[in-house]
C-alpha cells in the first residue's frame, strides 16, 4: 500500500507541475497576442494619379492581398479552428472597414510593419515581406485600396483560443509582430525589367515568406502547407517550363501545384517582364 500512496503521491506532484508549466505557457502566450506596439513613423508618399493606381490594383492582385482579403477586398473569415479564429479585416471604406478611418501612416504601418490602427501585431499579415516593397510601389498600391468600392462586412475580431495561447507561449509566431521585422535599410527598387536584380525584388516580397530567406525551402507559415522546396531547380526548367508553373500550376516534372499552398494563380497573373524577372534572379 505504500508503494501505490508513494505513486499517487508522485502523479499528484507531476500533474500539478503539468498544471502551473501550462498555466505559465498560456499566459506567455496570451501576453504575447495582446501585446500593442507604438510604431516610429514611416513615410512614402501615397500615389493617386490614374496610373499609379492601375499599379496598385496589379500589387493587389498579384501579391495576394485579394486572396486573403477576398476579391472585393471586404475582408473574410479565413479560418475558425481550435487556436484561433482568423479573420483578414475589411479594407474598403464600407460599413466594418478600415479605409474610412486610416490615415497615410496607418496604411503604411498596418501594410510594412504589421501594426493595426489600435497598436496590436497582425496575425498571418506577411508584412514581414511587405516591408520590401519601394516608396513608389506601397503609395500605389495604398492609393488604390484607399479609392476600392466600399463594401458593407463587419466581421468579428480575430480571437486567440487557450489552445492558440498555448501554442504561441511555447514560441511559435503568428504575428508579423514588428520585433521580427527586419529594420536594415530597405534596398533601392532597381529598374524595371526582365532582370535577375528586378526579379530579386519580386522574389523577396513574393516567395521569401513561403521558401525561406535565401529560397532554399522552408516550412510555409500555415502549418498544414507542405515543406516548400528550394526554388534553385527552376534554373533547369528554362524560362518557359518556368512560366507554365506559374500560369498553369503544373511543373515540368508533371506535378500539379495545389494554388491553396502554393499561390501560383495570384502569381499567373504577373506580367511576362515580372515573371521574367524573377526566372533571371532563380536561375542566377
Ligand atoms: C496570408 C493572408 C494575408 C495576406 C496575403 C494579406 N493579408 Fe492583410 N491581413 C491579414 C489578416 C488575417 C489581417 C487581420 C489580422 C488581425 O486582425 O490580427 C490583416 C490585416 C490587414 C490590415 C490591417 C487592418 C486592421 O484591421 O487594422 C491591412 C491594412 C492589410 N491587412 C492590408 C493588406 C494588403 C494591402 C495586402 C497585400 C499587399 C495584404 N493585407 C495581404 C491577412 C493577410
Ligand atoms: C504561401 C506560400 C508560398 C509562396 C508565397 C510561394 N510558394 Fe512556391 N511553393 C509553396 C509550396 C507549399 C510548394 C510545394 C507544393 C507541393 O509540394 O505541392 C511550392 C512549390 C513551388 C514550386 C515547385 C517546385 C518543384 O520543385 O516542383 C515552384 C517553382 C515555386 N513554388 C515557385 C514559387 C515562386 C517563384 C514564388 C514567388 C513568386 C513562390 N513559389 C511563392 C508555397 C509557396
Amino acid at each position: 500500500m505504500k508503494a501505490v500512496k508513494w505513486i499517487l503521491g508522485f502523479l499528484a506532484v507531476m500533474l500539478f507541475a503539468v498544471g502551473i508549466f501550462a498555466y505559465v505557457t498560456v499566459s506567455k502566450g496570451a501576453e504575447k497576442a495582446a501585446r500593442k506596439y507604438s510604431m516610429d513613423y514611416d513615410d512614402a508618399m501615397i500615389l493617386h494619379e490614374e496610373e499609379a493606381i492601375e499599379a496598385g490594383r496589379y500589387l493587389a492582385e498579384t501579391h495576394g492581398c485579394t486572396d486573403c482579403h477576398g476579391g472585393n477586398l471586404a475582408g473574410q473569415v479565413m479560418a475558425d479552428a481550435p487556436p484561433f479564429l482568423l479573420v483578414a479585416s475589411n479594407l474598403t471604406r464600407g460599413e466594418g472597414g478600415v479605409g474610412s478611418e486610416f490615415s497615410d501612416a496607418d496604411w503604411l504601418r498596418a501594410i510594412r510593419h504589421g501594426v493595426g490602427m489600435d497598436g496590436r501585431g497582425l496575425f498571418i499579415m506577411p508584412s514581414k515581406a511587405y516591408y520590401y516593397f519601394s516608396d513608389e510601389e506601397v503609395g500605389a498600391l495604398i492609393g488604390y485600396l484607399q479609392q476600392v468600392e466600399p463594401v458593407d462586412n463587419v466581421l468579428p475580431p480575430v480571437k486567440v483560443r487557450t489552445l492558440g495561447k498555448l501554442i504561441m507561449g511555447m514560441g511559435d509566431d503568428f504575428k508579423a509582430a514588428p520585433e521580427m521585422i527586419p529594420d536594415n535599410a530597405r534596398p533601392v527598387m532597381p529598374e524595371k525589367g526582365p532582370t535577375a536584380q528586378w526579379g530579386e525584388y519580386r522574389a523577396t516580397i513574393l516567395c521569401t515568406a513561403c521558401h525561406g530567406y535565401d529560397l532554399a525551402g522552408a516550412q510555409a507559415p500555415d502549418p498544414d502547407s507542405p515543406f516548400t522546396p528550394n526554388l534553385r531547380v527552376v534554373g533547369g526548367w528554362g524560362l518557359d517550363g518556368f512560366v507554365r508553373a506559374m500560369r498553369e500550376g503544373t511543373t515540368p516534372a508533371g506535378q500539379q501545384l495545389d494554388t491553396e499552398y502554393m499561390p501560383w494563380e495570384d502569381f499567373g497573373r504577373m506580367t511576362d517582364t515580372d515573371l521574367e524577372g524573377i526566372f533571371r534572379y532563380l536561375d542566377s
